[in-house]
């Protein structure tokens, strides 16, 4: 048996493995023969390959026959970004190897530009002004915006109606585009056009809708930051995927609210955000630190601020009373093992690695900033379950990119 596109399924095929849908639900059993309908079923789900019996093993197995100096391009993007990573632990020595090929088949030449040189005519901040600065970042997170207010409260309402939901995402018309845009993409696979919100929470659910409109909102809350600073739409397309591969480890990991490990995905870095643009001086000086003491980014923060952007996403998620369950997940995405839920942790660190491995979008830090096997092994996936995970979170990354891309 063997991976084929399913644009390139051919009627009579026949599937050597259950089809799931992102939730895990049955769409199609083992041993279904493959016809028409089948094949709309599956592009209406957006699954983008199953398992067929008797195919020819897919060349894309081994790793592609590359360009000798992409390769050894590559090989120095990887050993960069993998550098704190005990890499001989199986699921981090899967990701490393799909990752090499992902680099591979998406080559961009390595960025010529040297790393950022600290701000001329400025002294670096004291440790104790620093943490001053944070002690007072209470004061200074801004109040919990009302489209999140309302947002948090039908989340937290089971018996919320579609109606309700659509009247509170109208209020705002660009979050109503944004979120239409979404649901009509390849992302959700739809055929016909949903044109509005209360039919999209028909078809995705109210939870669905909702925390996909929250985690949209808390990130438009930090447009504005100057670019020179942070691309943020880089950082977003960072989160995104974070968000969609998240969501996908959920949905084979069995676990329960896929969506909020969606939202989870999305907001995982959003603390640096805050210091962004709260205190940029010191952000710049982090990432100057990371640069030349070749560390992580995250290793800087705690060297500088004595905290990082883990806590500071914290504080804000509390301020604003959203949801325990993603307050600890943002928390804890650097250390899972601390965290009450490590399962739901270790998908967002998982998905934070698998990103960075495949180089889509950036937060800012240029490594992995670890990972925590003994959490990941909780879940008890197989590292073989990777190859196919991260081409289903491909195809929807690719997605997400044409979706920033148009604003
Ligand atoms: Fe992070
Ligand atoms: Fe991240």
């Amino acid at each position: 048996m063997a991976l084929v596109k399913v644009e390139k399924l051919t009627e009579g095929a026949v599937l050597a493995e259950d089809v799931l849908d992102g939730k895990a639900r049955l769409l199609l059993s083992k041993g279904q023969s493959i016809g028409e309908k089948q094949i709309r079923v599956l592009k209406m789900w957006g699954v983008f390959e199953v398992d067929v019996e008797g195919a020819e093993a897919v060349v894309e197995e081994a790793l592609p026959s590359a360009d000798p100096e992409q390769m050894a391009v590559v090989s120095a993007q990887i050993k960069k970004a993998f550098g704190t990573v005990d890499i001989q632990h199986p699921a981090a020595k899967e990701v490393v190897r799909l990752s090499i090929q992902y680099r591979l088949n998406h080559f961009r030449p390595a960025p010529v530009a040297a790393p950022p040189l600290p701000p001329p005519d400025r002294q670096p901040a004291r440790a104790t002004e620093v943490a001053a600065k944070i002690e007072r970042i209470d004061v200074k997170l801004p109040e919990v915006p009302s489209l999140v207010f309302e947002l948090n409260e039908i989340i937290a309402d089971p018996m919320s109606s579609a109606g309700a939901i659509g009247q509170v995402v109208n209020k705002s018309p660009s979050l109503a585009a944004t979120l239409l845009r979404i649901v009509n993409s390849a992302f959700y696979g739809f055929r016909s056009k949903i044109d509005s919100i209360s039919r999209a929470v028909t078809l995705i659910g109210s939870k669905e809708v909702s925390n996909l409109a929250l985690g949209i909102t808390i990130m438009e809350t930090f447009r504005g930051i100057p670019k020179e600073i942070l691309d943020v739409a880089s950082f977003l397309e960072h989160n995104l995927a974070c968000g969609v591969v998240a969501r996908i480890l959920a949905a084979h990991g069995n676990i329960a609210h896929s969506e909020q490990l969606f939202v989870s995905g999305m907001l995982h870095d959003i603390g640096r955000l805050v210091l962004c643009k709260y205190f940029p001086e010191i952000f710049q000086q982090t990432v100057v630190d990371a640069a030349r003491e070749e560390r992580s980014l995250l290793k800087s923060e705690q060297a500088l601020l004595g905290c990082t952007h883990a806590l500071l996403g914290k504080k804000l998620l509390n301020k604003w009373k959203l949801p325990y369950a993603l307050e600890n997940n943002v928390f804890y995405h650097h250390q899972p093992s601390a965290s009450p839920s490590p399962e739901t942790a270790a998908v967002i660190q998982m998905a934070d690695m698998i990103v960075h491995g495949m180089g889509v979008g950036t937060s800012g830090e240029q490594v992995v900033p670890g990972f925590d096997s003994k959490a990941w092994e909780r879940l008890n996936l197989p590292s073989s379950a990777l190859r196919s995970l991260i081409k289903q979170a491909e195809h929807q990354i690719e997605t997400f990119g044409d979706l920033l891309r148009k604003g």
